[in-house]
């Protein structure tokens, strides 16, 4: 227990506990199935769904979920011992999960705490009446997945962080916290802090209560010092309105920070003390014009994801998140939705210091289940509960701008469904009255009729793009779920057809990765990004998804596992279609060329070759000769037939046409080996240039990484890409060899991966083939100082080797 040696004013030293919380994620340990199984040591974040099980051949299993990705579920059971010192009697002990999935249970010492239905909501339960002081204590966790239970990989486990709280009898409540901006002026902003305490002691307390404004640099602006008389075992308020002058608004470029610090004081000592980042921001959803950012219209270009980080399957490391919002960046994204259910904290907190918007979402079904074992069975007992918690926990993030209670419910048309509506969004509007609720609806005409629209201050809605117009006055709008396009990164499907190369959209379990495939709700990327272009009163968009996320593969079923949709990979590397989004969403200049240039078995055909660029126009070279320069702000609309296979399940077979052109340049370019050469001009001037050149064979390897120093913290992640090059260093797109990595030192190697969703390799190995020339190693810090030396190798081909830093 830390001991505080505080000195208030001038006369005062007395030494106090105030709170200290402390990452509890060490130290645990695991094991499958009965209780009484074997058990090993396990470091949290955890999923055991991705480790394989002993004995068995795969860590896939046809007979295993396939929404889940066909990985498995089960129980799980987790223990930890630890000892707390006598000296700490009197203070209260709090150990809060972020997140356990799911159906959990918890005991201290053999006395059950609590179970807890729901996988993505954090929860906390107090240990103190059950504590042993001065002796081993028990915490037992059990976890149960039964299957199907999501329409999407779940993982399996204490996936997010644990913490150990400890304080004094009297407290700061947990989530009790609510800090709003109610008016905000050039001059000066008022700040409405209100903080929930809690008299766990068995007397009334009158209590001290001291709340100060604290700028990004860590100055003090503005204070208050309410009392708050506060019955035994009860909660109470202290609210206070402060005033910061001359605020700098939290915004998307500059997202400024201030911190809500809260001391509570007995007898002149500081007994609690808790921060809370807020930002100072407008947000306005209009009818007619979209949504505003501080009075300032704000396109949303955003994402869909699910939580879990590709090959660390549902853990959810901090630097797992931080690196996918990194790359989103890249790309031009300012939004997440958290489809469909409430993240890890941690996201919020990135988004929020990143400038991220962020559309929190509570759930994916109701009581009409979607999956067997899923929510349903748990809404009439938890809903309240589980969506009141989620607004509690996250309504102090600038980032976050709208609460969903729901993707697309199956309730939304039903008679019942206003009603159930409203009293979500209810709950919603009493925990937090400053953000509009919407629900992502693909039944927009029921749920108006049903009056679930009604209950909605923003209407979200899913693919149908046709309801942009529709809808258009009734309420605002924003593009809850869009595009679902599917690819596969560095497949193109490139054939012979009537003697000419032909996109085949979908071959050997792959999709293309020319943006001309969907399945048939879905829209390509350029068709939704030219819709909502025309249509400014839709406040954006969010892209299903971000990056690919394990299960729900569609278009494919088994051997698929991962899914086809991300504009990014399992891995985090970009496919093709992140470029027409950068072309959309950056100013930066750039230029992006597709397919690559090793076509022998198409000598002298004509290849379609697309660039995306956000610059005026494009000259397309071949071997220095130039093939004519585009103009890339008005590049003409195409239709592309794709005659579909017959579908499996239905044997029917479809034809779906894309509309594509107005956001990429397509020159037919006859294939001869050698380099394709884009050159970008803005006015003119030469402001980007890419290069496509056929490679020799696979020479040797080259490694790279993320960041070349990590925290000794035993969590950090360093991202490992290996890449196969030719001889000349240049990236070989086909190759897919077998790479072995050898990580020694301060660090260790907890996955491997590639982006490719029918490889059923382990995630946990010393070893991944490529796919298409990629493949990505992920290394975790030791708790020690040290280096990492990370050695990749192949048969044949040039090994490479780097080294690390752990502080
Ligand atoms: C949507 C659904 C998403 C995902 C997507 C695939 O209808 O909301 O969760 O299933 O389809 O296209």
């Amino acid at each position: 227990m830390k001991k505080l040696a505080i000195v208030i004013g001038l006369f005062v030293a007395v030494t106090v506990q105030a709170r200290e919380r402390v990452l509890w994620d060490f130290d645990w340990q695991f094991c499958r199935g009965a209780e009484t199984s074997a058990w090993s040591s396990v470091e949290l974040p955890h999923d055991w769904s991705i480790e394989r099980v002993a004995g068995t051949a795969s860590l896939f299993a046809t007979n295993n979920a396939q929404c889940s990705g066909c990985l498995p579920g089960g129980t799980g059971w987790y223990r930890k011992t630890f000892t707390l010192p006598a000296s700490a009697k009197g203070q209260r002990v709090i150990v809060e999960f972020e997140g356990v999935y799911m159906d959990s249970d918890v005991w201290l010492n053999g006395q059950h705490l609590g179970n807890r239905p729901y996988g993505y909501i954090g929860f906390e339960y107090d240990l103190t009446p059950h504590v042993k002081w001065d002796a081993p204590n028990e915490l037992l966790v059990r976890a149960k997945v039964e299957q199907p239970c999501s329409r999407w990989f779940s993982g399996a486990g204490i996936y997010r962080h644990v913490w150990l709280t400890t304080t004094a009898p009297v407290h700061l409540a947990q989530w009790g916290t609510v800090v709003t901006t109610p008016k905000i002026a050039k001059e000066s902003a008022e700040v409405r802090v209100r903080a929930a305490l809690l008299n766990q002691t068995d007397a009334p307390k009158s209590v001290a209560a001291r709340i100060s404004i604290v700028d990004p640099t860590g100055r003090e602006l503005a204070s208050a010092n309410p009392k708050v008389g506060v019955e035994a075992g009860k909660l109470a308020t202290a609210d206070v309105t402060l005033n910061v002058t001359s605020p700098k608004l939290w915004s998307l470029k500059a997202p400024v920070l201030y911190t809500a610090r809260i001391e509570l004081l007995d007898g002149g000592s500081v007994i609690d003390r808790v921060e809370t980042p807020f930002g100072i921001r407008t947000i306005e959803f209009t009818k007619d014009r979209g949504f505003f950012l501080n009075g300032e219209p704000v396109q949303i270009y955003g994402v869909c994801n699910h939580h879990d980080q590709g090959y660390l399957g549902a853990a959810a490391y901090d630097r797992a998140i931080e690196r996918q919002l990194e790359i989103l960046k890249t790309m031009g994204c300012n939004a997440i939705r958290t489809s469909h259910n409430p993240p890890a904290p941690k996201l919020l907190e990135l988004c929020d210091r990143m400038g991220f918007l962020v559309m929190d979402e509570a759930f994916d079904e109701w009581k009409w289940s979607k999956t067997k074992m899923g929510y349903g069975r748990f809404f009439d007992a938890w809903s309240e509960r589980d969506i009141r918690d989620m607004v509690r926990r996250d309504r102090n993030h600038p980032s976050v701008i709208l609460w969903s209670i729901g993707n697309e419910i199956s309730e939304q048309g039903s008679p019942h469904g206003g009603e159930m509506a409203k009293r979500l969004a209810d709950f919603v509007r009493d925990e937090d009255p400053t953000r509009p609720v919407t629900s992502a609806c693909h039944q927009v005409a029921r749920a108006m009729k049903s009056g679930y629209a009604a209950a909605l201050d923003v209407l979200g809605i899913n693919y149908n793009i046709s309801n942009y117009t529709e809808y258009k006055g009734t309420n605002a709008l924003i593009a809850s779920e869009t595009s679902s396009a599917v690819s596969s990164r560095g497949e193109y499907n490139l054939v012979l057809k009537e003697g000419a190369v032909a996109i085949d959209p979908r071959l050997n379990t792959h999709c293309t990765a020319y943006d001309v495939y969907r399945p048939g709700w879905a829209v390509n990327a350029e068709l939704q990004l030219k819709t909502l272009a025309d249509r400014p009163w839709v406040a954006g968009e969010f892209v299903w998804t971000g990056f690919d996320y394990i299960g729900e593969p569609t278009p494919f079923p088994w051997p698929a596992v991962s899914s086809y949709f991300g504009i990014v990979d399992l891995a985090g590397f970009p496919k093709d279609r992140f470029y027409v989004y950068q072309s959309r969403w950056t100013d930066a200049p750039m230029v992006h060329l597709l397919p690559h240039w090793n076509w022998p078995q198409f000598v002298g055909k004509e290849i379609p070759v697309w660039c995306y660029s956000n610059a005026d126009t494009v000259e397309l070279f071949l071997n220095g000769k130039s093939l004519g320069e585009k103009t890339m702000s008005v590049g003409a609309r195409k239709k592309y037939t794709i005659e579909e296979r017959e579908d499996p399940k239905t044997k029917k077979k479809s034809r779906i046409d894309i509309e594509s052109g107005w956001y990429h340049q397509e020159w037919l370019v006859p294939y001869t080996p050698g380099t394709l050469k884009a050159v970008a001009k803005r006015g003119g001037q030469v402001v980007a240039t890419e290069e496509v050149a056929t490679t020799g064979v696979p020479a040797k390897l080259a490694v790279k990484v993320d960041r070349h120093e990590i925290a000794a913290d035993g969590q950090d992640l360093a991202y490992v890409t290996v890449s196969i090059l030719d001889a000349k260093g240049r990236l070989c797109p086909e190759a897919d060899t077998l790479i072995q990595f050898k990580v020694a030192g301060a660090g260790k190697l907890i996955a491997v991966g590639n982006g490719n969703p029918i490889d059923h390799d382990d995630f946990q190995a010393t070893q991944r083939k490529a796919f298409h020339g990629l493949a990505l190693g992920i290394i975790k810090a030791g708790k020690a100082s040290g280096t990492i030396g990370v050695t990749v190798s192949a048969n044949s081909l040039q090994p490479a080797s780097m080294e690390l830093k752990v502080k």
